[in-house]
């Protein structure tokens, strides 16, 4: 079976050192990760999480998927962050792009907009509908605002005891107020194990549960997280792509190349890169240090970031996700009239203009001065989609390591939450 591949060809030229130069580092961080030496450490639960599942858990998930299908025209997935981002990554990833026939999935919770969650109320009112509040440590505002509004409109429609069947809460297995309420209220209750944090919690049941609704095969997903594990457990960066992608960014960012640009020519992983901008950001942005994560759409964003990456200040790197395998094409068809004048890439298949778009714009940005990074993947589907979500946690924590920064935590968030707080005259908290 074909697997994720990375081309680094476009990128060694920019470089001053090679990063198979790097292996000696990178075995001695492999073992640092896999012994648990490392900072952080205590938040290593995803390494080993593939193999190392709750069965019993994931049954479960299973069994409440099948009953929100059967009792929901709608699923409100509420959380932020590494509570959202991976479900809707993987939703956005897989799903048909119109006449979907599966559960909807929608979200709250991600922000604070008033004017989306009346929207939301409004939408919901004729529908039936399910709520799954994740939240690791249970106290985060943005969710815990939507879920009192919803939980509220829910018991309104359906009557306490039958909402709270309706209810399904992903959380900590020992604290947290959400914990606390899910137990006092009997909410049917999935963990984030101690060990996962928030952004690395993609394949429990923060993303399994929604995913499940939503009809994809997540037994297929862990599949390709399980070969992912194998694949990117070898400490020689030669034979780990995951390795290979950390140390050719970090020697960019060495060169100064303090911008990173995910970019891809699908539609279908605008939010696949924006869980990896979380995931890494948040991971990577400390101490003063890391790569700026930023994202792009292709040929969309040509025409509008392709002349800042063309052209602007030269502190750009791309990464490229190319998908090589499309599920359905379409061929262009001839005209007689050739008034468009488009008869000379006639009864050419899109794929083939795509990728044609893809080789001349690598060609071109690499002529301006943009370093490319080529991460081949195979299709789109569930077992891919496995194998990438943890292809970027290992390089992620390879990556973090080599900056010397604790990929686990994330003090600068706490900045604006506590002026956040002091402003809203919360018990405790002062400017
Ligand atoms: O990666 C993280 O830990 C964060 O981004 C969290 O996922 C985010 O802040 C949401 O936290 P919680 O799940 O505790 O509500």
């Amino acid at each position: 079976m074909k697997k994720l591949t990375i081309n680094i060809d476009n990128a060694i030229n920019f470089l001053k050192e090679t990063p198979f130069g790097l292996e000696k580092l990178i075995s001695d961080k492999h073992y640092m990760i896999h012994n648990k030496t490392g900072q952080g450490n205590d938040f290593l639960g995803w390494l080993e999480l593939p193999l190392k599942y709750d069965l019993g858990e994931f049954n479960r998930i299973i069994d409440c998927a099948k009953k929100i299908k059967n009792d929901s025209d709608v699923l409100v997935v509420i959380g932020i962050g590494g509570s959202y981002l991976g479900t809707k990554a993987g939703l956005e990833f897989l799903k048909k792009p119109f006449n979907n026939t599966n559960l909807e999935i929608v979200f709250a919770g991600h922000q604070m907009s008033g004017d989306y969650l009346n929207e939301l109320l409004e939408y919901l009112k004729d529908k039936d509908y399910s709520l799954n509040i994740i939240s690791k440590s249970g106290t985060t505002t943005e969710p815990a605002i939507a879920f009192r509004i919803l939980k509220k409109a829910l018991e309104e429609k359906y009557g306490k005891e039958t909402a709270k069947n309706r209810i399904y809460a992903t959380t900590d297995q020992k604290r947290g107020a959400l914990h606390t309420m899910a137990k006092k209220e009997g909410y049917e209750m999935f963990v984030i194990p101690d060990d996962v944090g928030g952004r690395f919690s993609v394949l429990t049941a923060v993303g399994l549960l929604p995913l499940a609704c939503a009809n994809i095969d997540i037994k297929k997903m862990m599949n390709g997280a399980i070969d992912a594990y194998h694949d990117f457990n070898n400490p020689d960066l030669k034979n780990n792509a995951a390795y290979l992608y950390a140390a050719t960014r970090y020697l960019l960012y060495k060169e100064g190349k303090n911008i990173e640009i995910l970019a891809s020519y699908e539609p279908n992983l605008i939010y696949i890169a924006e869980w990896w901008k979380q995931l890494f950001g948040e991971s990577e942005g400390k101490d003063h240090k890391g790569l700026f994560v930023a994202s792009a759409n292709f040929s969309t964003d040509l025409h509008s970031m392709g002349q800042y990456i063309q052209d602007g200040s030269r502190i750009i790197f791309e990464t490229i996700i190319k998908l090589e395998e499309q599920e359905k094409d379409i061929v262009i068809p001839f005209d007689n009239d050739d008034l468009d004048d488009l008869n000379y890439i006639a009864l050419k298949k899109l794929s083939y203009v795509n990728e044609k778009a893809l080789e001349g714009t690598v060609m071109a940005h690499v002529d301006g001065g943009v370093p490319n990074i080529i991460i081949n993947l195979p299709k789109k589907d569930e077992y891919n989609l496995g194998y990438l979500f943890y292809f970027f946690e290992k390089a992620c924590a390879m990556s973090a390591y080599l900056l010397d920064v604790n990929p686990f935590n994330q003090p600068g968030v706490e900045a604006y939450k506590k002026n956040m707080f002091a402003l809203l005259g919360k018990k405790g908290y002062k400017i």
